[in-house]
């Protein structure tokens, strides 16, 4: 019997003990800066000579590993040791393979702050968005094992007399994993458990930004008993490796999370039957945002203010959910404006090396340079009220950066820009702020503070996001609670942590016996 799932609880920094703590697991991930790590072919460690070679953004001196870097050939060796491995994995009990997540999630759990200290080194994350990454990686897990072991005995169907129909979920097959560096533990992990939990073999491509953390948890799988084969591990570049996995034709599924330009892409060739192949591939691709925070004439100031900067700022706005639009009605505009500057100015910019740093770095330089180019676009569109001064000298630190008075079909207001950059529009009615909510081409997050009833229902149905919430920001989804997963240009809408996420990975068979 299972204790029935609870989230992973956040950990308190305002307590001196926590922080002396987190201060302790900076101090051990320090003395594993550098080290190699190999590939996993088939329970092999293959080390080549080519690295990915991961750095801390805060302090680009730092390298946080090297990892090896698979070639086709090691693509190919992975995707045929994970077919192998199919056919006897596919056969464990669902129930064995949701104790192995179980194992992982409780290993974490031990060394939890560890690997959040990891987080902080490796993509500059700040201790409470670290902290909230790693807990939702133990979330995936406990969540997705207690969901087999409800799914194993199929769903009721009917039966008429003298037949014994039932309704199985089995296996699909090999399934190529590709994760993004922004939740480079949760979503790597998340989407990598889910496909093993359900009887299928994984080939694991993480984001080259973010390695090291995907080759400490694939050795947190294998403790866990992942059998040989099971789970391959290849980091290598996107157009080389990526490509290839998604095309062979022996992968069944592809799990992507990413940029909608990758993903729109890995959609397209995916269609593509392959000579030899002998079913249709399944595409879980979550990709981009451009989210909005609406602020109705009723509203709160305090709280669409803060609702507004923990949106835009978190994780220096490098998060899918990141509400980077706000759009305010013009009664008050001014003075939720006014208030979000204030907040955002008395926050702490820096590298997060104490737990009172709000926002830390970008990943590197290439999003530095991307956010920098349209902090100069945002100037010419709109009032710069905040912020856009930036820094590489050291780390990739951008200040965050309001704009005012933008029109809602400009390009700040259109395009992610995926980093620290928030635009405001003014709105005349609370149905233009819907209206200006939906005029982009992604549908993932979004956020309505007002306290007006009949308006909450008018955005229930008419803002099309696959997750808006009320009266409070637009990120941190949890896993079990808040289902999370896009509409529009935004993804398939797979839902990960919600209940019908495992089934995406399963073939549903009918089996109809007469007596
Ligand atoms: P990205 O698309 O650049 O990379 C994602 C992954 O795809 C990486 O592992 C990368 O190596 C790989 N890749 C790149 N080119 C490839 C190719 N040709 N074939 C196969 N794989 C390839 O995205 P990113 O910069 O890592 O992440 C940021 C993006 O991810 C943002 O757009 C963000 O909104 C999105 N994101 C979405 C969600 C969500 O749940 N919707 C969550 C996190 C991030
Ligand atoms: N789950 C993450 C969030 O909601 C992406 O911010």
């Amino acid at each position: 019997m299972t204790t029935p799932y609870k989230h992973e609880p956040f950990t308190d920094f305002t307590q001196e003990k926590e922080q002396q703590a987190f201060s302790k697991a900076l101090e051990q991930v320090q003395k594993v800066m550098g080290e190699s790590y190999p590939l996993v072919i088939d329970g092999e460690k293959v080390t080549t000579d080519e690295k990915i070679v991961s750095i801390n953004p805060a302090n680009k001196e730092e390298v946080v590993g090297e990892v090896s870097k698979a070639s086709q050939e090691h693509a190919e060796r992975a995707i045929q040791a994970a077919a192998t491995a199919f056919e006897t994995w596919r056969y464990t009990k669902p129930e064995e393979r949701a104790h192995i997540l179980m194992r992982a999630a409780a290993i974490v759990r031990r060394k939890k702050h560890y690997f959040s200290a990891l987080l902080v080194k490796e993509a500059g994350k700040p201790w409470k968005e670290a902290d909230a990454d790693t807990a939702e990686a133990i979330d995936f897990m406990e969540y997705y094992a207690r969901q087999m072991i409800e799914l194993a005995p199929g769903k009721a169907v009917k039966s008429r007399e003298g037949e014994a129909n039932r309704y199985m979920y089995t296996p699909t097959g090999v399934t190529v994993v590709i994760s993004p560096w922004n939740f480079l533990f949760a979503i790597m992990a998340g989407t990598t458990v889910a496909p093993l939990v359900t009887g299928n073999t994984v080939v694991l491509k993480p984001a080259s930004a973010t390695p090291v953390i995907a080759a400490q948890f694939v050795e947190v799988l294998e403790e866990a008993g992942v059998p040989k084969g099971v789970i391959n591990f290849v980091p290598g570049s996107g157009s080389e490796v990526g490509d290839y996995l998604v095309e062979h034709p022996k992968t069944s599924i592809i799990t992507f999370t990413g940029s909608r330009d990758v993903g729109t892409r890995i959609f397209e060739k995916a269609a593509k039957v392959q000579p030899g192949q002998q079913h249709l591939k399944r595409v879980i691709a979550e990709m981009g945002g451009k989210d909005t925070v609406v602020v109705d004439e009723d509203a709160d100031i305090e709280l669409a203010a803060d609702a507004i900067a923990v949106s835009a700022f978190g994780f220096a706005g490098q998060k899918c959910s990141a509400g980077s639009r706000a759009v305010v009605h013009e009664k008050v505009y001014d003075a939720v404006l006014q208030r979000v500057i204030e907040i955002t100015e008395s926050r702490i910019t820096a590298a997060p090396e104490s737990a009172d740093v709000y926002m830390g770095p970008v990943i590197d330089q290439d999003s530095f340079d991307k956010i920098t180019d349209y902090i100069e676009v945002g100037k010419q569109e709109g009032k710069l009220v905040s912020g856009g001064s930036s820094d590489d000298s050291k780390g990739f630190f951008i200040q965050p950066t309001i704009f005012s008075e933008l029109s809602p079909t400009s390009r700040l207001m259109q395009e992610e820009i995926f980093g620290p950059v928030l635009g405001f529009s003014k709105v005349a009615s609370f149905e233009e702020a819907i209206d200006v909510a939906n005029n982009t081409e992604y549908g993932l997050t979004g956020a309505v503070i007002t306290k007006n009833r009949a308006h909450i229902e008018y955005a229930k149905e008419r803002f099309h996001v696959g997750n808006l919430y009320f009266n409070r920001n637009c990120t941190g989804a949890i896993v079990g609670y808040h289902p999370f997963g896009g509409f529009k240009m935004s993804g398939t809408d797979s839902k990960a942590g919600g209940p019908d996420y495992l089934q995406l990975h399963m073939l549903a068979k009918t089996v109809s016996e007469m007596y």
